[in-house]
Order: structure tokens, then sequence, then C-alpha cells
């Protein structure tokens, strides 16, 4: 029974760290390099190139992306399954966010799979160029579009607000007052990463 819960602490903070470290600076600095179209399409096109020539890129992003999105995606989805979730039975507002952590978290993985094929594994198998017209091409459709507005804030919130649980995790923010600042820093996070997102998909219309 000790041997079961001390394993599951393990696969818990494993999970926490995935979400935190390679997945979230790697959240950063997709927001970041994408954020370079609202300065125009030769400075877009220039970054991924250059990010593009990185030596060693698809190890890279295997070890450090892949590998990390399938286990914490996995165990995300195993722990969301165990979990109760019970915002209609008790209305606290830290229900909802543990429901929406969950829900968030579901709709990420289906943006990052349709996201992650149309730009990375189909370049990669047929060769095609990705720059900033074909972002803008795809991006056309106004259901698309739509559909990267969603997935962007829904990620952009699953950081925000998993930073936040995070930092209990931790326990870097045991106490009232400490949480009570930390949330308002997530709403604060949660509004410039979704606004940064948003404005770059703008900048491709
Ligand atoms: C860009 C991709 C993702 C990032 C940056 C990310 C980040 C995070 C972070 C920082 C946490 C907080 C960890 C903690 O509370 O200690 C978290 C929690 C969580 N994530 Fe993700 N995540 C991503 C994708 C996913 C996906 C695809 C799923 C599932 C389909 C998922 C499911 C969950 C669940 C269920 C939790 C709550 C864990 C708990 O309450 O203990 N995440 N995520």
């Amino acid at each position: 029974m000790k041997e079961l819960s001390s394993r599951r602490f393990l696969l818990g903070r494993l999970h926490s760290l995935a979400g935190i470290v390679p997945l979230g600076l790697f959240l950063l600095e997709h927001l970041y390099s994408n954020a370079i179209a609202m300065l125009g399409k030769a400075e877009y096109d220039r970054h991924v190139g250059a990010l593009l020539g990185i030596p060693f890129l698809p190890v890279i992003e295997v070890l450090f992306i892949a590998m990390p999105l399938l286990y914490h995606a996995g165990y995300g989805i195993y722990i969301g399954m165990m979990a109760k979730n019970n915002p209609y039975r008790y209305s606290y507002s830290q229900n909802w966010m543990f429901f929406a952590q969950r829900v968030s978290g579901l709709i990420t993985l289906v943006f990052v799979l349709y996201h992650l094929w149309v730009f990375r594994l189909s370049s990669l198998i047929f060769a095609s160029p990705v720059n900033y017209d074909a972002v803008q091409a795809h991006l056309q459709h106004p259901l698309i579009f739509l559909f990267y507005v969603l997935g962007v804030s829904s990620t952009t919130f699953h950081f925000s607000n998993g930073l936040w649980t995070g930092l209990i995790t931790w326990g870097i923010t045991s106490g009232g007052a400490a949480q009570r600042l930390s949330s308002a820093l997530r709403l604060v996070l949660f509004v410039v990463l979704t606004g940064v997102g948003i404005g770059t998909l703008f900048a491709f219309i």
C-alpha cells in the first residue's frame, strides 16, 4: 500500500514537472516565435528558417517535446478519469477550475495533435514548406481560424492554471495569502499569453 502511494506520488511529480519544464517552456518559446509574425512576413520566415536549421532538431523534439507530452497527456487522461469531478454538486470556484483544467487538457491534446500534423509531420513527410504563406493559407478558412482561437486559449488557460496548481504541488505557495497572489498572477499570465496568441493569429489575416 505504502509502495503504491509513493509510486503515485512520484508519477504525479513527474507529470507536474513535464507540464512545467519542457512543455511550459516550449509553449512560451512557441508563442514568442510565432508572435514574430506581427513584425512581418520577412522577419517571420527568417526566424522559422533559423529554428528549422537547429542541428539534430528531430531528436530534440522527440526527447524534450513529444516524450514529455505523451507522458503528461497519458497520465493526465488517467487521473482525469479517476477524479471525481463535482462542479455541479459543489459550486466552489476551485471545483470549476479543477474540472476546467481537465477539459482544457483534452481540448489542448486535440489541438496540438492537429497542429503537429499540419505544420510538422506532414511537412516532414511531404517536404512541404513551413513559412508565413503556408500559415496564412491555412488560417484563411473561418472554421480553422476559430478552431485555432479555441485551441490557443485552451492551451494558455491550461498552462496558466496549471502553473498555479504546480506552485501548490511543489509546496511553493502553501499559505492562503501566497495562493491568492499567485491566483491573481495566473489571471495576468492567462490574459497576456492569450492576447499574444490571438494577436499572432490576426497577424496572418
Ligand atoms: C502544451 C501542453 C501542456 C502543458 C504546457 C501543460 C501544463 C500543465 C501544468 C503546468 C500542469 C500543472 C501541474 C501541477 O498541478 O502540478 C498541468 C496539469 C494537468 N494537465 Fe497539462 N499541460 C499540457 C497538456 C496536457 C494534455 C494534452 C493533457 C491531457 C489530455 C493534460 C492534462 C492535465 C491534467 C489532468 C492536469 C491536472 C493534474 C492535477 O490536478 O494533478 N495536459 N498541465
